[in-house]
């Protein structure tokens, strides 16, 4: 697969313009949308960015404050996507004092038969493998012996690979919100969700409560709320939607620190089982450490059923396990948070970016980002949609994310 680097790019020519005539609107202003506007912006492109809340808000995927950044997938080209993304990210860092991400290796471990909505151990080495990407395997005894856990059973196994990252995600979304604010070219927008998008010669016109702007091109990359948009044009994604919880535990040991992890294991009952956590940093609740359940209990009908309160159930599971395999800290949550996300229907489909339908008019001008977890794509994803946008194509491969027109359900 071909990387691109984080200086291919040519500039559109820019065109006289009356103040609400842009050549792109983004609609979305989470870490996707300043991503994609910030990408535009270097472009030169006129560049219009709708957010339905406020900037950094907690209302959609872009909430909290700190993500993993992994390269193990089990699919290669998710490897390579990371891999990719990696010059995207250092590009970003220029830009700004603050690290982005905690480089502190990701830890994949568990029942090694297991496959779980984000993997199975053995594939994901066999995908590193051919990509050439170091890790280190480790039976049950070394995880518990490296990296804390503890009363694992024997059957489980683990990965260890360097270069993962806990990503300071409030960091990364604020960093491109100063860009956007910067670029000559970018205008920012709150509180102007998208009501209606008309079509006439090749350009969008996009009402909100606060105007009227027109476009050439558009970017859908409202989070969860992508059908809210998309509706408009009259096509749908089939989601499920999920209130992630998330919790912080106090450390009673302050010598232990923690990877990023992800544990994989049978479900029991209505528990998924699966947990993941990072290490303690002091951008994000010092002294204490972030675990979290990767299952939801009750999923959730239309993102605006979502409650900021988590799940005590899920909660008690992940206490529960921090009590059983873990050590240096104290089971009882301190701090709590929620998170939504959609999550794909489509097998095999996580992350979907592609142009609209071949049904919707001036479809190839129309870009979606919708579904699954990004956000160690971030500045990536930003450079690949804006090009999209811009030039119809982009040099990463993204016909394993789209949807094609088979999957998107007109109405
Ligand atoms: C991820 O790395 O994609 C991920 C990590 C934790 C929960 C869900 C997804």
């Amino acid at each position: 697969m071909k990387a691109i680097t984080p200086n291919h790019t040519t500039n559109i020519v820019m065109k006289e313009n009356t103040n609400n005539h842009y050549d792109v609107i983004v609609m979305g202003g989470g870490a996707m949308g300043l991503a994609t506007a910030y990408h535009l912006g270097k472009r030169k492109a006129r560049t219009l960015v709708l957010e339905q809340f406020t900037f950094v808000n907690q209302q959609g995927s872009s909430a909290g404050v700190s993500r993993q950044f992994r390269i193990p997938y089990p699919e290669e080209y998710m490897v390579q996507m990371a891999l990719d993304s990696e010059p995207f990210w250092e590009e970003l860092q220029s830009h700004t004092s603050v690290p982005l991400r905690d480089k502190v290796g990701t830890l994949w471990f568990g029942d090694p038969a297991v496959h779980s909505t984000e993997g199975n151990i053995a594939e994901a080495e066999k995908a590193l493998e051919a990509l050439n990407v170091p890790y280190t395997t480790l039976t049950s005894k070394e995880i518990e012996e490296k990296y804390h856990f503890k009363n694992l059973p024997k059957t489980y196994t683990g990965l260890f690979q360097p270069d993962g990252a806990s990503i300071n995600f409030k960091a990364t979304i604020e960093t491109l919100l100063e860009l956007c604010k910067k670029d000559p070219h970018t205008t920012l927008e709150e509180q102007s969700p998208v009501i209606k998008i008309k079509q006439a010669d090749h350009l969008f016109e996009v009402t909100t409560p606060n105007g009227v702007y027109i476009s050439k091109k558009i970017v859908v990359v409202p989070g969860p709320y992508v059908n809210s948009i998309i509706n408009l044009l009259h096509f749908t994604i089939e989601a499920t939607y999920w209130n992630m919880a998330s919790a912080y535990f106090k450390k009673t040991d302050p010598s232990i620190q923690y990877p990023t992890w992800f544990v994989f294991q049978n479900p029991e009952g209505e528990n998924g089982n699966q947990f993941y956590g990072f290490p303690e940093v002091d951008w994000d609740h010092p002294e204490y450490i972030r675990v979290a359940p990767d299952f939801v209990i009750n999923d959730i009908p239309e993102p605006n059923d979502r409650s900021f309160i988590p799940n005590e159930q899920e909660l008690a599971y992940t206490s529960q396990w921090i009590k059983d395999h873990m050590t240096g800290l104290d089971p009882e949550p301190y701090y709590t948070s929620t998170c939504l996300i959609a999550l794909s229907k489509i097998p095999n489909k996580e992350l979907l970016i592609d142009f609209a339908p071949y049904y919707v008019p001036n479809h190839k001008n129309i870009v979606v980002y919708a579904t699954g977890w990004a956000a160690k794509f971030t500045p990536f994803l930003g450079k690949i949609l804006s090009d999209m946008a811009l030039d119809g194509t982009t040099a990463f491969d993204i016909s394993p994310f789209q949807l094609g027109d088979r999957f998107f359900k007109a109405f």
